[in-house]
Formats: structure tokens, C-alpha cells, sequence
């Protein structure tokens, strides 16, 4: 998405910048949010209205940084939106918050923004909020999910064992944690193109 009205920017990685949400944006949040396939990945589960991702967007501009901050993904070329991030639940006295993620254009998931996308909002809360630990829940089927937070430096804490029905069937939820000391460094990678096989030379090929 291009827009007129470029965003307000955050905080800046090799591939994705992180945007203070616009309620310009509420529809195209919307629309995320009712895609049947994220949502067997997200808590959320039922039909979400143009009005109700409205006041959502409202909320969250308008939540103070001692409760959490939500932010927009943009990529940087081509410039826009592709999900939301978001620190909630932040709890001062105890120094900890909990982490939530979509990159919304399913074409662009598994391509390592997600992954850049955490490292700066939680090198964030470490380093500006003096958070001292950043927990997530996702589900265990969510193989993907969870590869890319282990890249982060998530480690596993626990696990409610068929916790969540989700399309028919029983899956387990699984609590993550990290701490300032496990946060990898953020290293501008794409996923790398598999290479093709080279084709096999003749002497190869009569073995
Ligand atoms: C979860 C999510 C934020 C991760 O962001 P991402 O940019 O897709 O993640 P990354 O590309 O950084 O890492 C994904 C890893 O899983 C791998 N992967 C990609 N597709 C996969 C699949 N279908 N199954 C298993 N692994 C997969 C990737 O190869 C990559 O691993 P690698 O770097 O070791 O090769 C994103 O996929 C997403 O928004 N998904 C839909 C909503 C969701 O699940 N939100 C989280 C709820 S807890």
C-alpha cells in the first residue's frame, strides 16, 4: 500500500521500519484480521468489523507508553504496510511486557521481517523501556512462528498441552520468554534462494 500521507517513523532496520499506526490504515488491518488462514495462527477468531479495527487503532494511538506501544510494519521497498507489532501488558513494577505479531500479506511471511521486526521493537524495550523480559504465546502448530522467534532468542518456558481448539482440532499453547543477555544481534538477512542442484556432468550421472 503507498499512501499520501506518509508514516511517522520509529525505528528503522535494514528492511522494515516500524510506524506509529494511522487510522487510515483500519481497513487494511481489517482485512488482515478476517483471513481465515492467519486467523488459526492468532487468539482472535471471529469476524471483526470495519468499526470495531477502528476503535482498535484508536486505542492503541492513544495508549500511554507505561501500558505498551503497537506499531505498524512498513516495509522500505516498496515503501508500506505489511502487519503490526505490538508490546502489551507492560507491567512496570515487575519490567515485563508481552509481544504479539502478524506480517499481514501472506506472501511475505517466512522471508525474515518478522524476525527484524522483533529484534527492534524488543531491543527497544531492553534498551529505552528497561524491560527485563518480553514473554509471547503462540501455538505449537505454528512451526514457523516459532522458528522465527527461537531466531530472535525466544526460548521455550512453558507449555499447555491441547490448550486451544483450532480448526478442528486440539493444539498445544506455548508460553515464550527472552531476556536482555539471549537477544541475537540483528543482521540484515533475506532468507537465502535455494539453489538449484547443479545438473550432474556425465561421469557424475554413470556412477
Ligand atoms: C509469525 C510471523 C510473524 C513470523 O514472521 P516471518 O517473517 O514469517 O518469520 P521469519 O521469516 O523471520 O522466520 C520464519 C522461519 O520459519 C520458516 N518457515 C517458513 N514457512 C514455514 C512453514 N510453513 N512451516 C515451518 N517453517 C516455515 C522460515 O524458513 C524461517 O526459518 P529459517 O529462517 O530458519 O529458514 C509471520 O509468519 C506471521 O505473521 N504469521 C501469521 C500470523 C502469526 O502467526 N502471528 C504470530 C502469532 S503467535
Amino acid at each position: 500500500m503507498t499512501s499520501k500521507n506518509p508514516p511517522m517513523e520509529f525505528l528503522r532496520g535494514p528492511r522494515v521500519v516500524l510506524c506509529p499506526l494511522r487510522k487510515e490504515d483500519s481497513p487494511q488491518f481489517a482485512r488482515w484480521m478476517n483471513d481465515a488462514e492467519t486467523a488459526n495462527f492468532l487468539m482472535f477468531h471471529r469476524p471483526l468489523s470495519l468499526e470495531e479495527e477502528e476503535e482498535w487503532v484508536n486505542k492503541a494511538l492513544h495508549m500511554p507508553i507505561t501500558e505498551g506501544a503497537i506499531l505498524g510494519i512498513w516495509l522500505h521497498s516498496p515503501f508500506r504496510l505489511v502487519g503490526s507489532i505490538g508490546l502489551h501488558s507492560l507491567h512496570s513494577r515487575d519490567r515485563h511486557a508481552t509481544l504479539g505479531i502478524s506480517i499481514g500479506e501472506a506472501n511475505l511471511r517466512g522471508k525474515r521481517l518478522g524476525r527484524e521486526a522483533m529484534s527492534l521493537l524488543i531491543d527497544y524495550a531492553f534498551r529505552t523501556l528497561n524491560l527485563r523480559r518480553v514473554i509471547l504465546w503462540c501455538y505449537g502448530h505454528n512451526e514457523r512462528a516459532i522458528r522465527c522467534y527461537r531466531a530472535v532468542g525466544f526460548q521455550e518456558a512453558g507449555r499447555l498441552e491441547r490448550h486451544s481448539f483450532i480448526n478442528g482440532e486440539w493444539q498445544d499453547y506455548v508460553l515464550m520468554e527472552i531476556t536482555p543477555d539471549r537477544l541475537k544481534p540483528l543482521v540484515a538477512e533475506e532468507k537465502p534462494a535455494r539453489r538449484k542442484p547443479a545438473p550432474k556432468t556425465p561421469a557424475a550421472k554413470a556412477k
